[in-house]
């Protein structure tokens, strides 16, 4: 089997790397990937969101499965691209089709469908510039803080939390009249403030049959103490201690199955990945939002723990027989630190050299904004590498995790010293 993977972050090596153990495939590409793809896997350098340039690739490469690793491209509608061509439409995508995708790319449409179902989420309106004082009157009503959020995708930075509420109107207004996040902010969703612990639970569906996947906490502020400035993901851990089986219980019978029980009462016949946005409000479940790919660091996490063959497993997405697929998941510890380029998540400089990664042995490096250049591995983005490590404790695997990064080095190289300190 052939496969090809879509995107270029850790979460896409990560993928490559368990799929390289798989001895269904013989041929791995990843388009455009990384310079850790690279070594195991062949990159074509194409956009994932160019799918006539995604169609020539499949077809020159006899490809027999695709795997989309970030949301634009399912967004955009690269599986329903599939399903329309004759030449494509036999070959499965690992992903939702457009329908499926509006999950993560309209958080209008995601809270109108948890509430549909019954899947419990924060209370929430929806509002434009046409009915903005509505939106205010809704506010009024509201404890602070005020969540506001912009409809559409907004690179992670569409989520606005205000202390005031005169700050909460003023945003509104900036949001929908004055296009804030652009097109993406026409709508937005104001909702009830959650408090609790948040962690994300990640599920793998055939559209009738599911597999729930490791949980994971991840590290969004780039400082320590979870302070400054929202990034990517600093960092991530698997298992969660504070999720233990009472409460993934009740996400798997309030949250998991409503939502796949759901996606088939609306007719969206879903494939691929759904990650689950939870707040843990003293052991009950809330959901803040759905993705419809897995997270990136979390995946640098989760895949590591999972056992069983990753392409056994979306054979069975692809055939809906992923009830008939065995399923098992390390007990160990896995913990990811993602080193960044000085100033991410603001201006930051690329095509810095990185060395002494190839001398780590205790952790597994899986590479995010990297490329060659002149036969050397060099910076190409804001997060470079994430160093994940197992271990039977969490301090175990941070222990390891940091003692891999003081081998490796770029000009102002920065990481969290502190990810999981709020577990241990
Ligand atoms: N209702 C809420 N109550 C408390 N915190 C929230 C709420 N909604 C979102 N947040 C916080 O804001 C972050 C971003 O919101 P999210 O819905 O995940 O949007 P996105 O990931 O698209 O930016 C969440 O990870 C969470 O920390
Ligand atoms: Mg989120």
């Amino acid at each position: 089997m052939n496969v090809l993977i879509l995107g270029s972050g850790g979460r896409e090596h990560a993928f490559t790397l368990k799929l390289s153990e798989s001895n269904k495939i013989s041929n791995l590409f990843v388009a455009p990937g990384n310079a850790g793809t690279d070594k195991i896997a062949k990159n074509i350098n194409i956009n994932p969101t160019d799918f006539i340039a995604v169609k020539n690739l499949v077809l020159q490469n006899n490809i027999n499965m695709v795997v989309v690793g970030p949301e634009a491209p399912l967004v955009e509608g690269v599986h329903d691209f599939f399903l329309a061509d004759a030449e494509l439409k036999n070959i499965p995508v690992i992903g939702p089709k457009k329908d499926g995708a509006l999950l993560e790319g309209s958080k209008d449409f995601s809270k109108q469908f948890m509430q549909k179902h019954n899947v419990p989420t924060a209370k929430y309106q929806s509002f434009t510039k046409d009915n903005l004082t509505d939106g205010f009157t809704f506010l009024e009503t509201l404890e602070p803080p005020y969540v506001l959020k912009a409809d559409g995708l907004a690179a992670g930075k569409g989520v606005l939390i205000l202390n005031s509420l005169d700050e909460a109107k003023a945003e509104l207004e900036e949001m929908v009249s004055n296009q804030k996040f652009g097109e993406a902010s026409s709508t937005v969703v104001i909702e009830e403030f959650l408090k609790g612990i948040e962690l994300s639970v990640f599920v793998l569906t055939d559209g009738k049959n599911y597999k729930i996947l490791p949980s994971a906490k991840d590290y969004k502020r780039i400082g320590e103490g979870d302070t400054g400035l929202n990034t990517g993901g600093m960092g991530a851990i698997s298992p969660v201690p504070f999720a233990d089986e009472s409460f993934l219980n009740k996400v798997e019978e309030l949250v998991v199955k409503p939502t796949i029980a759901g996606l088939q009462k609306d007719g969206i016949d879903y494939r691929g990945f759904i990650f689950i946005g939870l707040m843990n409000d003293n052991g009950n479940p809330s959901v803040v939002e759905y993705n419809v790919r897995m997270g990136d660091p979390e995946t640098e996490v989760v895949l590591p723990r999972i056992e069983s063959d990753l392409f056994d497993l979306f054979e069975g997405v692809a055939n809906q027989t992923l009830d008939q697929k065995s399923f098992s998941v390390t007990d160990k510890t896995a913990t990811t630190v993602m080193l960044v380029s000085g100033g991410y998540p603001e201006a930051y400089q690329k095509e810095k050299e990185i060395t002494g990664f190839d001398n780590v042995n205790d952790s597994i490096v899986f590479h995010a904004g990297t490329k060659i250049k002149d036969n050397k591995v060099v910076t190409n983005g804001g997060r470079v590498m994430a160093i994940s490590s197992f271990g039977n404790t969490i301090e175990e695997a941070l222990q390891k995790s940091y003692k891999s990064i003081d081998k490796i080095n770029f000009d102002k190289m920065n990481y969290r010293k502190d990810i999981g300190f709020d577990l241990v």
